[in-house]
């Protein structure tokens, strides 16, 4: 019997941008998906999905689940029928990098149950093989943070950095509730990205000068100014129209109620919101202003 892990994710600073080659920021969260991998008799795979879930989800992706991991097995070179069970901590919902959690945590697994040494640079691209399945042409930001953990600095294509905090730092992760389509949204701002090219640039222009900045501030712990350019960002996305009405009043309701800054996070287009909240006070406060609408909140910290 093989066992791996896979990190959820919070995507801090310029998801979509990232597709484009412009860094984004993104950190590993304190919850996981585990996979267990037996080897069976049969046909290609069969799957045990015992992840907690946001109502749907499970269903929405099993197609793209079922392509990931023939993926997976082919970049592994496992011809075997295998029995894989998912289970951990990490709810699976969109823009909390659930898909690839779930790969990272499988190629782990199937390497332990085969025998097989492979380094984490190694699991990562078997992930990001896994993860072709739910997004098409993924950037790689969300299998980099799976597999490594860690706050992530990442530029499609180049190796990417850990940056340190001098602390980790209470967020808030607000679920709308709706199963989103992350290939669809990349494929819009592609879309619109090439109609509208002028504006967009200046758009893109804009992201990738506040990401340094996200940068530094994130280094120097000047919270207040992180929050800022959370929001900040968070415009820029509603500008590309990833963002929807939904994650837009979540967002409202952690400002309202104190968070530093608010932004979508991930995909969009549903999904997950993410608020900075330093201490725990403020975190629970966030949360539960974001619970009394009736939304999941998920209570984590960035930098661990
Ligand atoms: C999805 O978690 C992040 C996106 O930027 C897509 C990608 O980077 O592949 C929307």
């Amino acid at each position: 019997m093989g066992k791996g892990y896979g990190y959820g994710k919070v995507i801090l600073f310029n998801e979509h941008f990232v597709v484009y080659g412009i860094p984004a920021i993104a950190s590993a969260i304190d919850k996981k998906t585990v996979a267990i991998v037996k080897k069976c008799d049969g046909e290609e795979f069969i799957i045990h999905d015992n992840r907690e879930e946001t109502p749907g989800y499970k269903k929405e992706k099993l197609e793209q689940q079922k392509e990931s991991i023939v993926r997976i097995k082919k970049a592994m070179g496992i011809d075997e029928c295998i029995e894989i069970w998912l289970s951990g901590d990490l709810r699976a919902a969109s823009g909390v990098g659930a898909s690839a959690a779930s790969c990272a945590a499988i190629a782990r697994a199937i390497a332990d149950e085969f025998g097989m040494k492979f380094s984490d640079e190694e699991i990562n691209e078997f992930a990001y093989e896994g993860e072709k399945a739910y997004h098409g042409n993924p950037s790689g930001i969300d299998n980099t943070c799976a597999t490594f953990g860690g706050l992530v600095w990442y530029e499609k294509g180049k190796k990417m950095e850990l940056l340190k905090m001098e602390k980790p730092v209470e967020i808030v992760m607000g679920d709308t509730g709706i199963v989103a389509n992350t290939k669809k949204a990349v494929e819009g701002v592609r879309e619109r990205r090439e109609k509208y090219r002028e504006k967009y640039d200046k758009i893109f222009e804009e992201a990738n000068k506040l990401v340094y900045e996200a940068r530094e501030a994130l280094l120097s712990m000047e919270l207040e100014r992180v929050g800022e350019l959370m929001n900040k960002n968070h415009e820029l996305l509603q500008e590309i129209e990833v963002s929807s009405p939904e994650l837009d009043f979540l967002v409202n309701i952690a400002r309202k109620a104190g968070a530093y800054g608010a932004k979508m996070t991930g995909g969009g287009l549903g999904g997950y919101m993410v608020a900075l909240t330093p201490g725990k006070e403020l975190q629970e406060k966030v949360a539960k202003a974001i619970e009394k609408e009736g939304y999941y909140a998920l209570r984590t910290r960035i930098g661990i």
